[in-house]
C-alpha cells in the first residue's frame, strides 16, 4: 500500500521521506493556503523532495481554465499529477490530460458512481473522502469498499483508489484490509501509527532491565 503524505508543509515532508513514509503527497488549496507560500514555489520544491507523484489542484471551474492551469501545474515538475474535482468539466480536463500522458487525480468524490465516472475518463487517481463523510454520519469507508468492489469487478480500469480525508489511524487499519491502493495522511496520522502504550511499555521494561547489567553495547 502507498503512503502519501497529506500537507504542503515542505518540513515534514522531508521529516517523513527520512522515514520511507513518503511514496507521494497530496495538496489542495486549503493546504496550499496554510502554508503561506506561493503555490509553483512550494509544488517545485515538494517535486525536489519525492520522486512520488505530488498533486497540484487547479482552482479554476471552467474547462478551458481548468485545462490551462492543469498544464501549467504539469510543467513545474515531471512528478506533478493533476488534481481536479469531480464535477462535468472536472471530468472532460481529467480525459484531456490523462490522453496527453499526465497523471490525474480527480478529487472531492463521495460517491461510488463518482469514481466510476472518474475511471472513465482515464484518473490515474480517485480521491474519496472518508472523514467528511463520517462528519456527517455517513460511512466514509463504505464508500471505500464500494469503490475497491466496483473496480475489482471491471479489472480494465486501472485508476487506483486513493484514500483521502483520512482522521485516524482506524481509518488506515479499514483501509489496508479493504485493499485500497494509496492513503494520503495527514503527517500527525502517520506519527500516531506508529505510536502504541505496550511499545513503549514494553522498551521501558527491557531498558531498565538493561540497566541493571551494567552493560553497554559500544
Ligand atoms: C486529499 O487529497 C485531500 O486534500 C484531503 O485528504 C482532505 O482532507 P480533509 O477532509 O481533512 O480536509
Amino acid at each position: 500500500m502507498k503512503f502519501f503524505v497529506d500537507t504542503a508543509d515542505v518540513a515534514e515532508i522531508r521529516a517523513l521521506a527520512e522515514l520511507g513514509m513518503v511514496d507521494g503527497v497530496t495538496t489542495n488549496p486549503s493546504l496550499i493556503a496554510k502554508s503561506g507560500r506561493k503555490m509553483a514555489e512550494v509544488i517545485a520544491e515538494i517535486c525536489d523532495i519525492t520522486p512520488g507523484p505530488v498533486s497540484a489542484e487547479v482552482t479554476a471551474t471552467d474547462y478551458e481554465t481548468m485545462l490551462a492551469e492543469g498544464q501549467f501545474l504539469r510543467g513545474i515538475a515531471s512528478n506533478v499529477a493533476v488534481k481536479v474535482p469531480l464535477t462535468e468539466a472536472g471530468l472532460r480536463v481529467c480525459k484531456a490530460l490523462s490522453s496527453e500522458g499526465t497523471p490525474v487525480n480527480v478529487t472531492l468524490c463521495f460517491s461510488p458512481v463518482q469514481a466510476l465516472l472518474a475511471a472513465k475518463a482515464g484518473a490515474a487517481y480517485i480521491s474519496p473522502f472518508v472523514g467528511r463523510l463520517d462528519d456527517l454520519a455517513q460511512d466514509g469507508m463504505q464508500l471505500i469498499a464500494d469503490i475497491v468492489q466496483i473496480y475489482r469487478n471491471y479489472p480494465h480500469l486501472t485508476t487506483e483508489v486513493l484514500v483521502a480525508s483520512v482522521r485516524h489511524p482506524l481509518h488506515m487499519a479499514q483501509a489496508a484490509k479493504l485493499g485500497a491502493h494509496v492513503a494520503t495522511l495527514p503527517p500527525a496520522v502517520i506519527r500516531q501509527l506508529i505510536k502504541h502504550p505496550l511499545t513503549d511499555r514494553g522498551l521501558d521494561a527491557f531498558l531498565a532491565d538493561w540497566k541493571k547489567t551494567g552493560q553497554s553495547i559500544l
